[in-house]
């Protein structure tokens, strides 16, 4: 029985995987390399620290501290460029009548993040109001496939994370949410998210 829900926010609730993806394919171009969406699924649900050295080890690239923190923060600002033009409307479908579904359940609902612009988001997207719980980047220390960002919306919801459904688009984040001990719907294709306990193609096959 689930007691709690805890969603990604990334190519969950909103498609700014895409946004993400044009941002590091434009920093691997200028650094001389192609980045394809194969490469890019292993930067999904990963931390932005992470996602760069992901793509500096694809581009064979090795740099000092100080280049590696520019290019971190210049894909960031690419990327907040994007999504500060978001509207409500780019909520995925279903997303938003799902949401409301449970409140009216009595399902209590966390965010589970990995980004740090996670707030932004939702408040472009007019939500946050539905959200009981938000962690994102800025609340854990430890990036997907590690547990610790939904053990920490679970206790955030004052649930434990066997009695929360987590909803998740990478490979990772699907990981991380078997590894607090949740059930795992993955959002997405079957053959990437291969450990979820149910895989649909959105949450629009859960509302109405
Ligand atoms: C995750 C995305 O939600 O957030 C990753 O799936 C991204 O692709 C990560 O790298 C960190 O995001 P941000 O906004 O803090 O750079
Ligand atoms: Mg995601």
């Amino acid at each position: 029985h689930m007691k709690g829900a805890i969603f990604d926010l990334d190519g969950v609730i909103v498609d700014t995987a895409k946004y993400h993806y044009l941002a590091w394919k434009a920093l691997a171009n200028r650094l001389g390399f192609e980045f394809t969406e194969a490469h890019n699924e292993r930067l999904k649900g990963v931390s932005r620290v992470e996602s760069l050295r992901i793509l500096l080890e694809i581009g064979g690239i090795e740099v000092d501290e100080q280049t590696f923190n520019e290019m971190a923060e210049s894909k960031n600002k690419e990327y907040v460029a994007s999504i500060a033009k978001l509207q409500p409307e780019e909520i995925l479908p279903g997303a938003k009548a799902y949401l409301q579904q449970l409140r009216s359940q009595g399902v209590k609902i966390a965010l589970g993040s990995a980004s740090k612009n996670a707030e932004f988001i939702l408040s472009k997207l007019e939500i946050a109001d539905l959200f009981d719980a938000v962690i994102d980047g800025n609340k854990v220390s430890k990036a997907k496939p590690d547990p610790e960002v939904f053990v920490s919306a679970s206790v955030a919801l004052g649930l434990d994370p066997k009695d929360c459904v987590v909803f998740e688009d990478a490979e990772a984040g699907v990981q991380a949410g078997k590894a607090a001990g949740s059930k795992v719907v993955g959002i997405g294709s079957p053959e990437i998210l291969r450990e979820a306990d149910l895989v649909i193609a959105g949450l629009a096959e859960l509302a109405g």
